[in-house]
């Protein structure tokens, strides 16, 4: 196990003169591609918080079902007879195989494994198991798929694969409690893009925390929301009350009213903008793998899912009010269009940095005053790594 100086020595380098509390030192790589430091990440964070998912539209009517790829999990999230939605892990209480193979579908009247059909109903029963009448010790009650929490906020859904520890709310609702002036769960969706980046999971939450680079990165968007308007109002946080979103707010220049190629929309507003969210966009982290950001006439989303240490599938996604959706001619490509340069661009730095992460001079940089978020997402995951005995203990240190 690692004693908390071994563990802080992946943020807090010896020799950095500074309090560990406070270090003004970037990690170390080994966090980036080491697949044990995935591993435990996985365990730890994506299996044992709650994960925005999908949209409670997607699985509108009875048997409606997506599967979703966590990690080395498959889990399965479909809505009974009664309206109930219900998530499980996509295994089959056989032999183990993976029993609904499609991304999604509509009306299923139950799951049938490929191998041996066994079958399940849509909350998760065994019942049909051919040639295990009889068998010793078997009962199809206890065979029934393994149930993870389900739960909805703002018409998405979200699920925790661990079956005790805070519900959505305690985890999130001082988050939710800022945006429920909005009918988020009204908006629908208007577009999506879907990425793979060579890149640390962390990498892109680095990337996103922080706009030091939007001036030499990104033109577009710094001409309507230069770097240095707004201001951060939320920090990840372990003690007092624990805070698990991160993020700010960005103004637009001059008389721009948001983020489109032309920085200007002729869309409808998401209603309950006041004149002050009308100047701005607001960006968020909720820990550890989810972006919410809202602007005066859309929503945006990424998922980001580590596929490997090095390799994560980014899905953003954009929201619109129906108003907008129904009107002849919507076409949101004007957003859609400029966020994929901007994404595009941001890959392009992360896999620089990936590669950097992995060089055998590379010892930890140092932040500048522009990357508070960065810093406290660092420090938030580390200190998770201090706090776990079982958190692998780094090989090759600073
Ligand atoms: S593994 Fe599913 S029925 Fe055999
Ligand atoms: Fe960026």
């Amino acid at each position: 196990m690692p004693s908390p100086a071994e563990a802080g020595r992946l943020l807090h380098p010896p020799g950095g003169g500074v309090p560990a509390a406070r270090s003004t030192r970037t990690p170390d790589g080994q966090i980036y591609w080491d697949p044990e430091v995935l591993r435990w990440e996985l365990e730890q964070f994506f299996y044992r918080n709650w994960l925005c998912v999908g949209r409670e539209d997607e699985l509108a009517g009875t048997g409606d079902f997506v599967t979703r790829q966590i990690g080395r999990e498959s889990i399965l999230l479909t809505r009974d007879g009664t309206g109930t939605l219900r998530g499980f892990y996509n295994l089959c209480r056989h032999r183990g195989t993976r029993v609904e193979l499609e991304a999604s579908g509509q009306g299923a009247k139950s799951f049938i494994c490929p191998y041996h059909a066994w079958s399940y109903d849509l909350t998760g029963r065994l019942i049909g198991a051919p040639h295990m009448k009889g068998q010793t010790d078997f009962d199809r009650k206890d065979y029934g798929l393994h149930p993870i929490r389900v739960a909805g906020w703002g018409g998405f859904v979200w699920v925790n694969l661990e079956p005790a520890g805070p519900d959505l709310a305690a985890s999130f609702g001082s988050f939710f409690e800022r945006f429920d002036r909005f009918p988020i769960g009204a908006l629908r969706l208007g577009g999506r893009q879907v990425y793979e980046v060579e890149a640390n999971w962390k990498i892109i939450v680095e990337n996103f925390s922080e706009c030091y680079h939007c001036a030499p990165v990104h033109p577009s968007l710094n001409r309507l929301t230069p770097y240095l308007s707004g201001d951060n109002d939320a920090a990840f946080r372990h003690d007092g009350p624990r805070s698990m979103f991160s993020g700010g707010f960005m103004e637009f220049a001059q008389d721009f009213q948001s983020m489109t190629r032309s920085g200007y929309t002729s869309r409808p507003r998401v209603p309950g903008m006041t004149a002050e969210d009308l100047k701005r966009v607001y960006y968020y982290v909720l820990f550890p793998n989810t972006f919410f950001s809202l602007h005066p006439d859309y929503l945006m989303i990424h998922h980001g899912w580590p596929i490997s240490p090095s390799r994560t599938r980014v899905e953003n996604e954009f929201y619109f009010p129906p108003e907008a959706i129904d009107a002849p001619g919507f076409d949101p490509s004007d957003a859609i269009g400029l966020w994929d340069e901007i994404n595009r661009q941001d890959w392009t730095v992360c896999e620089l940095v990936q590669e950097g992460m992995a060089s055998r001079a590379w010892r930890g940089g140092h932040f500048s005053d522009q990357e508070e978020l960065v810093q406290n997402f660092d420090e938030f995951v580390v200190d998770e790594y201090r706090r776990d005995p079982s958190a692998p203990r780094p090989p090759r240190g600073p």
